[in-house]
């Protein structure tokens, strides 16, 4: 019988905590500057780590996790700043796709986000871990909270109504953080399903540090919380 591991990420420790809280046999392994823990968690076998922050960051954890763990599947949890404006605080964020919105080699005539050599600017999520993460996240957090669509990774914290718009704007994004799409990237290049999940700690606007220290633990944490009820839909 083929046994699948799953592989969660998350950015943060408070994006993790509740998911090493709630593992059993737990084993720990570092490679590189990473530890990855390896266990049970609503009785399946998981890695789960902190990759920390950025896409190179969220790369060298995804590949690592792959080629190392043989993980199956991929699930991302943790916070973004809000770009859709009908969003609030601690709204969560499915990903449908995922751009890196810093991507840029417009100079060449490319649109904006499209890396050389693939054929979209948007990583498409796997349509079943994103039904499986909408039906776990509109049971725990109710349905006027979740959303679907894009959401655009970049490498810089989106503290400006500006930044906000043009985001939006031009990609048609939802949410934005600092990880996603490197991982879908990474996951796309090997075939393996993913989906990432966002709760928003702020609206990526002048108030965005201040929110986002202030909301960072409890949208973490709905984040992961949904991850946990997914694995048993898996
Ligand atoms: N993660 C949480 N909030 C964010 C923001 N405003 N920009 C980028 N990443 C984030």
């Amino acid at each position: 019988m083929f046994l699948e591991k799953i592989g969660i990420i998350g950015a943060l420790d408070a994006e993790i905590d509740i998911l090493l809280n709630s593992m059993e046999n737990k084993r720990e392994i570092k490679i590189g500057k990473t530890v990855f823990y390896e266990g049970r968690l609503s009785e399946k076998d998981v890695v789960v780590f902190k990759c920390g922050v950025g896409k190179v960051n969220a790369a060298i954890g995804a590949n690592t996790a792959i080629l190392k763990f043989d993980v199956s599947k991929i699930i991302f949890t943790g916070i973004a700043g809000a770009i859709d404006n009908k969003l609030n605080i601690l709204d969560l964020v499915i990903s449908t796709d995922l751009v890196q919105h810093d991507f840029d080699l417009t100079g060449f005539g490319y649109p904006l986000g499209l890396i050389d050599g693939e054929k979209s600017i948007k990583f498409k999520a796997d349509e079943t871990l994103v039904t499986i993460a909408n039906n776990s996240a509109t049971k725990i957090l109710g349905e006027d909270k979740v959303y679907l669509g894009t959401i655009a990774t970049g490498d810089q914290f989106v503290a400006n109504k500006r930044q906000v718009n043009f985001i939006g704007e031009t990609f048609g994004a939802k949410a934005t953080e600092m990880e996603g799409a490197a991982v879908a990237q990474v996951a796309l290049n090997y075939d393996i399903p993913f989906v990432v999940l966002r709760a928003m700690s702020d609206k990526a606007d002048g108030s965005a540090h201040m929110d986002y220290n202030e909301f960072k633990p409890v949208a973490a944490d709905h984040s992961a919380k949904i991850v946990v009820d997914m694995l048993k839909h898996i």
